[in-house]
């Protein structure tokens, strides 16, 4: 798929200030610095797009973005953020459940999964959650060029094998770079399958 257009929408706290639920929409969730808004860029050729840190905890809202004019890509603060506190993770999860929970445009989350890092346990527990909620994902495995092959497939097979004593069977998978935008093509052809759908 080509991206021809890309723009920000608006930035928000609150689902029901959303856009109209009028197109499909895609949310990017993880981890904090898990490289969620670098991969927005990535996919749209655009480095500035969603703003990105080094430092984790950098999105802090839930951002649209719509592209070539009749899809949604969404950017989401990140889970797992140490240094938040208690009531700020409080927030953090009634947003973002309520978020994914009632958008009804919500076509499929991508669940973005540091490829360097073996199974993490909020990483399964949140995708175990979107299972119960019937949320549709697809997992991403991201930064793969920090990593060799062999170390990425050995940390893919351990979250296949964690995956399997809960799932029947795997959701689609995932492979990116933001650096190197490998993935990209993979990824824009499968978004652009459900819009068709
Ligand atoms: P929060 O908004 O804080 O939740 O983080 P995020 O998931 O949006 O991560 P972000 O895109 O801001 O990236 C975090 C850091 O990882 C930045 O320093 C990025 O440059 C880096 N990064 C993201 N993706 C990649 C990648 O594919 N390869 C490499 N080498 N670095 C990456
Ligand atoms: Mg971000």
């Amino acid at each position: 798929m080509k991206i021809k257009s890309a723009k920000f929408v608006i930035s928000n706290t609150k689902p029901e200030n959303c856009p109209k639920p009028d197109m499909p929409e895609y949310a990017f969730i993880g981890r904090s610095n898990v490289g969620k808004s670098s991969l927005i860029n990535m996919l749209t050729e655009q480095n500035k797009l969603a703003k990105t840190s080094g430092r984790p905890g950098k999105t802090q809202l839930i951002n649209h973005f719509l592209i070539n004019d009749n899809w949604y890509l969404v950017d989401l603060p990140g889970y797992g953020f140490a240094k938040a506190s208690k009531s700020e993770r409080k927030k953090w999860e009634e947003f973002i459940q309520k978020y994914l929970n009632t958008r009804e445009n919500l076509i499929t989350t991508f669940v973005l999964i540091d490829s360097r890092l073996e199974p993490q346990k909020i990483d399964l527990e949140f995708m175990e959650w979107c299972g119960i909620k019937g949320i549709p994902f697809a997992m991403v495995f991201t930064k793969i060029d920090k990593l060799s092959s062999s170390a990425l497939q050995k940390n893919m097979a351990a979250y296949k094998k964690e995956m399997l004593k809960v799932w029947e069977e795997m959701p689609p998978v995932f492979s990116t770079s933001s650096e190197s935008a490998f993935g990209r093509e993979k990824l824009l052809n499968y978004i652009d399958q459900l819009n068709e759908n």
